[in-house]
């Protein structure tokens, strides 16, 4: 399975690997750049925790916040979105009949997270159920302005859905609801890397995002950036030294954050490397590799579309890297919980090679194939899987 940059990934040749969406996928020179950190922590584990790890962590954020065109004070590395999330909805306070508004598309960990937050309160998650198929964008904000009441205190949307691969119109959506005095927690999980990003002009209260999707850093790189006006709110899930610290050279909120106990920091401190290398397989940078991960998933969606006889599910516009597909009418029924993975997805992975999650969405049986693009993807790949779709019995 030969493409022109799966040489710098050292996923398995054998698999047609079509779900960078879900952890992403960490090339082989930055893994390469973790070890060494690694081992350079290992060599003397106190010169490098006490005394190196500080500039290396604000070498990192600077590089990140550069990236996101963001201010790095602004910025606190997590260890993934869902801590980033939970990290807000722990440390806010809401009284009892307040409303917290997310739409039917939101993960189900971030969900979770918020419903644990309202119950804790006595506050009301309130779901905005978005048409579907999405028409467009204005779509998505005029359903979730419907349900903003004078009640409305919080709204959490992911930057691009999991289940679904939209990607939501937040810029409109954060600016809109702050008009009317409510803030925006945005799950950006698939967002860095993914969509071009300017979290100075979003001005969202919250962004959480994860480095190692699309970003391709190792796996527990993730940020949390909390607008300057909201930080004193804001507290790390575990309460560490920065709590009670004399210094004064860093704000509180970096603090707090920069170290919660004994951990290895090696995953962030790759951040850096993994903007530099990604950004350096294609002439223009990252904005080419946006737009060259968007072109493919756009081609791939063309091709499901016309091989099972399905119209798109939303607007071009609102397609990042990642795209579903809804499988028509006869394939084999998902079975009940508990089993997790669905049957066909086993077996496009028995069978045929290819990994690609099949989501029930919007209701089971409905269901349809979420498909990503990543550089080392090729449009070969995708004809596989519609004709291991086609080949299955109906
Ligand atoms: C929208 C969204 N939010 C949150 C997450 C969770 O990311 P993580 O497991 O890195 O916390 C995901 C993962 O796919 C996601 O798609």
């Amino acid at each position: 399975m030969s493409a022109p940059f799966r040489q710098h990934w050292s996923l398995d040749p054998e698999v047609r690997f079509l779900n960078h969406g879900s952890f992403g996928a960490c090339p082989t020179a930055v893994l390469q750049r973790q070890s060494e950190l690694r081992a350079r922590l290992e060599a003397e584990p106190v010169r490098f925790l006490h005394r190196e790890v500080e500039p290396l962590l604000d070498e990192a954020r600077a590089a990140l916040a550069a990236f996101l065109d963001a201010d790095a004070d602004d910025l606190a590395f997590v260890t993934n979105a869902t801590t980033g999330v939970n990290t807000v909805l722990r440390s806010l306070r809401f009284a009892p009949g307040d409303e917290l508004l997310t739409t039917d598309h939101e993960y189900n960990a971030s969900r979770n997270a918020l419903e644990f937050a309202a119950s804790r309160w006595g506050a009301k998650v309130v779901v905005a159920k978005l048409p579907w198929p999405v028409p467009s964008a204005q779509a998505v904000v005029d359903t979730v302005l419907a349900h903003v009441t004078p009640r409305t205190r919080l709204l959490l949307v992911d930057h691009v859905s999991s289940q679904t691969a939209v990607v939501m119109p937040v810029a409109r959506l954060i600016s809109v609801l702050r008009e009317r005095g409510v803030e925006t927690l945005v799950d950006g999980a698939h967002g860095p890397g993914m969509v071009p990003l300017s979290l100075r002009s979003l001005g969202a209260g919250y962004y959480t995002g994860n480095c190692h999707k699309w970003l391709c850093a190792p796996k527990g790189a993730a940020f949390l950036h909390v607008r300057g006006d909201l930080q004193a709110g804001i507290k790390p899930l575990v309460i560490s030294h920065g709590h009670n610290s004399p210094r004064t050279d860093r704000s509180r909120f970096r603090l707090d954050f920069d170290w919660l106990g004994t951990h290895d920091p090696s995953a962030v401190l790759c951040v850096p490397h993994a903007l530099k290398v990604v950004g350096g397989l294609l002439p223009g940078g990252w904005p080419a590799v946006m737009e060259a991960n968007r072109e493919k998933a756009l081609a791939a969606r063309k091709l499901l579309c016309e091989r099972l006889g399905v119209e798109p599910a939303c607007p071009e516009d609102m397609v990042g890297s990642m795209a579903v597909v809804g499988l028509p009418d006869g394939y084999p029924e998902r079975p009940e919980p508990p089993l997790y993975l669905d049957p066909l997805q086993l077996r496009l992975f028995d069978e045929h090679r290819i990994e690609v999650p099949i989501i029930p969405w919007p209701k089971a049986p409905r269901r349809h194939v979420r498909v990503s693009a990543q550089l080392y993807n090729t449009h070969a790949e995708y004809q596989a899987l519609a004709e291991a779709l086609d080949a299955q019995p109906r």
